[in-house]
């Protein structure tokens, strides 16, 4: 364990679901935090800076201000957000967010990567992540991988669309009966926190994470349980969907139908047995 005490964490995409609560759980552990943002004047960077953090402007697609934004901070929350058709584009930016952290000596980088590790799937936001874990493996950075599953924070966010995408489309492609390895964002950041907090026990390590695998159909039945009706489907013909989020999440899901994603909930469990199941991060959301 290593003391917080006036080490700050720059935080990637802070004023984004998995950022944002990173820069909470941080915080809650006395940590300094920069919240990176390419708007600090939102109402979400401003929000952050109500909650005590330090707010400061970085675009991964310009180095320089990356560079400046990670000065003098021991560690960072590194993440991109996939564009869609555009794998270059993560790649890009995450080469970027890498090569800072090299040139200002961050010593403990903590990433936010996603899905089934080594194996090249075709999917441009898992091939991505794959990609810049060995740009940052090849320049010697200090390196906690974590690799969460399906966000359970689908099956409500509206940013999501949940109704048309999680419960119409995503059980067609991969079938209502395959299993499914769940994760919140809110238990993501909490274990991201714990690998600051124990550098010598988490760099080098990569940590699929789910703390709960339960099928489409079994987390509708859940869903029904706790909300007292079932979710809500809006059906929307795939061409339709695809030109709204492009072809990647339909390519995902067409090869969760005959791929599994880490079922294993060990990990994430071991690191932190309080994480939610499917039910009870549901029922958080009525309570
Ligand atoms: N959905 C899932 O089930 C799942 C599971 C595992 C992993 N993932 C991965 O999670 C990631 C998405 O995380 P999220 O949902 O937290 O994202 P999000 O809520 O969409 O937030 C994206 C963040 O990225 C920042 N950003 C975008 N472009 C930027 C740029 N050029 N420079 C600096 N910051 C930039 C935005 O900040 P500003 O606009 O304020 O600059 C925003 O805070 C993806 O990589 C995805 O593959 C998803």
């Amino acid at each position: 364990m290593i003391s917080t005490n006036g080490r700050t964490i720059a935080v990637l995409g802070a004023t984004g679901r998995q950022g944002g609560q990173v820069v909470r759980h941080l915080l809650e552990k006395g940590w300094k935090v920069r919240a990176l943002t390419r708007k600090p004047e939102s109402k979400k960077a401003a929000a952050l800076k109500a909650l005590g953090a330090e707010v400061v402007r970085a675009d991964l697609e310009d180095k320089a201000s990356l560079e400046a934004a990670f000065e003098h901070a021991y560690g960072l929350y590194n993440m991109q957000a996939p564009v869609p058709g555009k794998i270059e584009v993560e790649i890009r930016q995450g080469r970027n967010a890498a090569e800072a952290a090299n040139k200002t000596g961050i010593r403990h980088l903590v990433y936010g990567s996603a899905g089934i590790g080594n194996q090249e799937t075709g999917i441009e936001q898992w091939d991505a992540k794959i990609e810049v874990t060995r740009i940052m493996k090849d320049l010697g950075l200090p390196l906690t991988t974590l690799r969460p599953m399906a966000f359970m924070e689908l099956m409500t966010d509206p940013a999501y669309f949940p109704n048309t995408s999680v419960w119409y489309i995503w059980p067609r492609l991969s079938g209502p009966d395959r299993q499914i390895a769940w994760i919140s964002i809110h238990d993501v950041a909490a274990i991201a926190a714990k690998a600051f907090a124990d550098p010598d026990e988490y760099i080098g390590r990569d940590l699929p994470l789910a703390a709960d695998v339960q099928s489409l159909e079994e987390t509708r039945e859940i869903y029904r349980e706790v909300m007292g009706k079932y979710p809500s489907r809006f059906p929307m013909p795939m061409f339709l969907f695809e030109t709204f989020v492009g072809k990647d999440l339909g390519n995902m899901w067409r090869w969760l139908r005959t791929h599994h994603m880490d079922l294993d909930t060990r990990p994430a469990l071991e690191i932190h047995p309080q994480a939610m199941t499917v039910r009870a991060w549901l029922e958080r959301q009525v309570s």
